[in-house]
């Protein structure tokens, strides 16, 4: 570069800009992947009786990675007798042995820790460094963390002793997928129930790799059972007569729909839904922290989070210099193939999934909301999306409103706590919300009159197996995680 240049150049190009490039840092492990999957009945692999099977897509590229078995009411009714017959032995094992199991899954899982980061990366578009990082460790301390409560079940609620509820039917979602069945399996099984789970269509992978780690651990046959599929074979697990209790994540709308399904059945049920939370930035807070913290809530897992910051809730004083680091850090997000260690923002899970994005990124526009794109090169192949900014956002935009589950950010203002409150709650979702502040007082004051299931302050989107989350209102209802959530898996006698 010419001396001349260099002047020109404002120091935080230097820093952040086009100038330097990253070589490309590919991750090469191998994910062990099959050609096809069958499903995962009474510790056996057995072909669906459908004799269907579907792609699972990698979205970084589009090409199909393996074929899953669609698993049909037949299917589902097998896994539902697997489980069932289980049942009795595991349910009257002894607490310590059953937490043997599970820590016994949780190293296993740790050992084959970056075969599990690859094919959940390539099967479900995030980075190798999220899946490596967050996903896989997170799922295998879920592990670890219940292994501790099985033999202490009569030490949750003094004076009561928890009993299993029986066979649990569960349904997760494509945005953390082996994180998703960590939540769910584990409560599950130290509790003594049985499960028959179906992850999402877009993500069976990693689900049914982890059937080979119970294999390896020994789980006894039928104790868990997996089962593929889209709507059809998640609605034949809901209403299966055998279900004790149904735990589902996912889509408000489908949530509702289970609701309705289950009135009057008798059968226990946690709804994990969607989100719209307000990451709130006071004009004390630490500005640069709290820029990272905006950027870590929106644009981590390309905000396919139900607790995503999606809705930036800055006040007015500060709101221009927010905006303006906000709009340079964007611009050294690295967006694209998610297999590389830089990449910050993968791909989009699914074709479906980038449609409702540039569905509701154009209505935002329409409805005259000013977006803002960093710059950048998106790959050919594969479903991408620039990280994206609107401002000028009024309340009754359907950006400020509905979940749109990628990497778009809506930005409000406010002048006090008290309006932040209630632009903050004018939602009818309740799962999350973040407070930027300097004042302990205020970081009291908000987090009690938010009305949402977990408030952080002075951070974003840190999670813990200890610590019960879920939501309020249409964000759903019960806890995963935490005393809380094995409450969700047990009666007490
Ligand atoms: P979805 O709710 O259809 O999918 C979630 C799971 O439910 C999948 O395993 C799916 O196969 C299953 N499912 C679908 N229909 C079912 C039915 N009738 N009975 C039982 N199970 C059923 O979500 P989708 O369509 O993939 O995503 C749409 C929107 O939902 C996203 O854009 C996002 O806003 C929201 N969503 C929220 C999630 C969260 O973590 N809260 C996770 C996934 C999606
Ligand atoms: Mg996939």
């Amino acid at each position: 570069m010419s001396a001349k240049s260099r002047t020109r150049t404002p120091a935080r190009e230097l820093l952040f800009g086009n100038l330097w490039e990253y070589d490309p840092a590919p991750e090469t492990a191998s994910p062990h992947l099959q050609d096809r999957y069958t499903l995962f009945v009474n510790g056996k692999w057995v072909a669906p009786k459908t004799k269907k099977f579907f792609p699972s897509i990698s979205p970084r590229n589009g090409e199909i990675l393996a074929e899953i078995g669609q698993a049909g009411a037949a299917d589902v009714d097998a896994a539902y007798q697997s489980a069932a017959a289980a049942f009795p032995a595991w349910s009257k094992l002894p607490g310590a042995e059953r937490g043997k199991y599970l820590y016994r899954i949780a190293r296993l899982l740790q050992d084959r820790a970056r075969e599990f980061a690859v094919a959940e990366t390539l099967d479900g578009g995030k980075p190798i460094k999220e899946s490596r990082d967050f996903d896989v460790p997170m799922a295998a301390a879920h592990f670890f963390y219940h292994a501790g409560w099985a033999d202490k079940l009569d030490c949750v609620m003094p004076g009561k002793k928890l009993a299993p509820l029986g066979v649990v039917g569960q349904i997760i979602p494509w945005n953390f997928p082996l994180l998703m069945l960590a939540w769910k399996l584990a409560p599950a099984l130290a509790c003594g129930n049985t499960v028959v789970l179906k992850p999402a269509e877009t993500t069976s992978i990693t689900c049914l790799k982890f059937a080979t780690i119970l294999q390896e651990a020994g789980l006894p046959p039928g104790v868990v059972n997996f089962v593929t599929g889209a709507g059809e074979t998640g609605a034949a697990v809901v209403n299966h007569p055998l279900a004790k209790k149904i735990a589902f994540t996912g889509s408000t709308a489908v949530g509702k729909g289970i609701q309705r399904a289950l009135a009057g059945s008798g059968k226990k049920l946690t709804l994990e839904l969607g989100g719209k939370a307000a990451n709130i930035i006071f004009e004390d807070a630490a500005i640069d922290q709290a820029v990272e913290g905006i950027v870590n809530g929106i644009f981590f897992n390309q905000g396919h989070v139900c607790c995503a910051g999606s809705r930036l809730l800055v006040q007015e004083s500060i709101a221009s210099s927010v905006l303006q680091k906000l709009k340079i850090r964007l611009r050294s997000l690295r967006v694209g193939d998610p297999m590389d260690k830089n990449t910050d923002i993968g791909a989009i899970n699914s074709l479906k999934q980038w449609e409702k994005i540039d569905e509701l990124v154009k209505t935002g526009v329409a409805e005259g909301a000013e977006l803002y794109q960093a710059p950048c090169v998106l790959p050919q192949r594969g479903y991408y999306y620039a990280a994206s900014i609107f401002t000028n956002v009024s309340l009754s935009h359907r950006i400020a409103q509905e979940e749109i589950f990628g990497p778009v950010l809506s930005v409000l203002t406010f002048r006090t706590p008290e309006e932040a409150v209630e632009k903050a709650n004018n939602t009818p979702f309740g799962l999350s919300a973040g407070v930027w502040t300097d004042k302990g007082s205020l970081i009291l004051k908000m987090s009690s009159e938010l009305k949402a299931g977990v408030v952080w302050a002075n951070t974003y989107n840190k999670f813990d197996p200890t610590s019960p989350f879920g939501g309020y209102k249409e964000s759903g209802f019960g806890r995963e995680g935490g005393k809380q959530g094995l409450l969700e898996y047990a009666e007490m006698v």
